[in-house]
């Protein structure tokens, strides 16, 4: 079975039909799912989600774009969601998006460091977004000597991903490596040894192809997966169980 490592499934895009999509998962291959928390609303989402589906995990976190009013009192609002609910497997999705041109990115890199500092203390791994911060984002991870994580969506070269596998991160794969234009997420996918490749929907962002543009949910993530099994050269049913594996020991699961 599939493991879907990074689903936003408190996403408003599945209000009309969330309870459907999740129940029909079986049914695509899929034995489990992360739900990653991008904000403090959607971290208690991702927490109340995990807590109704015995399949569905969760993490909490705040995105760099949701930053702007994060408080100590979140902080701690963080902790307790971890210290309360046994189904939090990490800290994230956290880290740095220069992407827009109002981001603010001395506020961003201090809640980056904060929810880092975070995730020591519970030692929980963190589950890192990293967009257009040029190098910024591993500085400070490096920095602050972070071992046990993942870089979401991998979108950086070959040599970065090679850098981050030295420093012992898992690198995770969403719909963009079926794309066509997808050469440098093949490349850095190549380079990246078998068990520190986890795959991923971003649902319900990054639908991959033939399915491009429309609403992603984690029954799509076979896409990824086949097209791994191609790069690496190993079959199909040996992607989903060594993946399904990388994904049990970083969230740290017990059991199929
Ligand atoms: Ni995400």
């Amino acid at each position: 079975m599939l493991f879907d490592t990074h689903a936003h499934f408190d996403d408003p895009q599945f209000d009309e039909d969330r309870e459907q999509v999740i129940q029909s998962l079986r049914d695509y291959g899929v034995g489990n799912v992360t739900n990653i928390g991008a904000s403090m609303e959607t971290s208690r989402q991702a927490v109340a989600l995990a807590n109704q589906y015995d399949f569905i995990y969760a993490t909490v976190g705040v995105h760099p774009g949701e930053v702007d009013e994060l408080t100590e009192q979140d902080m701690q609002e963080l902790k307790n969601l971890v210290l309360n609910n046994p189904k939090v497997r990490a800290i994230g999705e956290i880290g740095l998006d220069y992407h827009y041109e109002d981001a603010d990115p001395d506020e961003q890199q201090f809640w980056f460091r904060r929810q880092l500092k975070l995730a020591e203390e519970l030692s929980m791994p963190v589950v890192i977004h990293d967009r257009d911060s040029k190098g910024k984002c591993i500085e400070i991870l490096e920095e602050m000597d972070v071992r046990n994580g993942v870089m979401h969506c991998f979108s950086g070269s070959a040599e970065t991903a090679r850098k981050l596998v030295d420093m012992g991160f898992m690198i995770s794969f969403t719909g963009v490596l079926t794309f066509k234009n997808a050469r440098r997420a093949v490349e850095a996918c190549q380079a990246v040894p078998l068990e520190r490749l986890m795959v991923e929907t971003d649902c319900p962002y990054m639908a991959p192809e033939p399915h491009r543009g429309t609403r992603n949910f984690s029954g799509y993530v076979k896409y990824v997966a086949e097209k791994m099994a191609e790069i690496k050269g190993v079959s199909y049913e040996e992607i989903v169980r060594i993946t399904t594996e990388n994904a049990m020991r970083f969230y740290q699961i017990k059991n199929v």
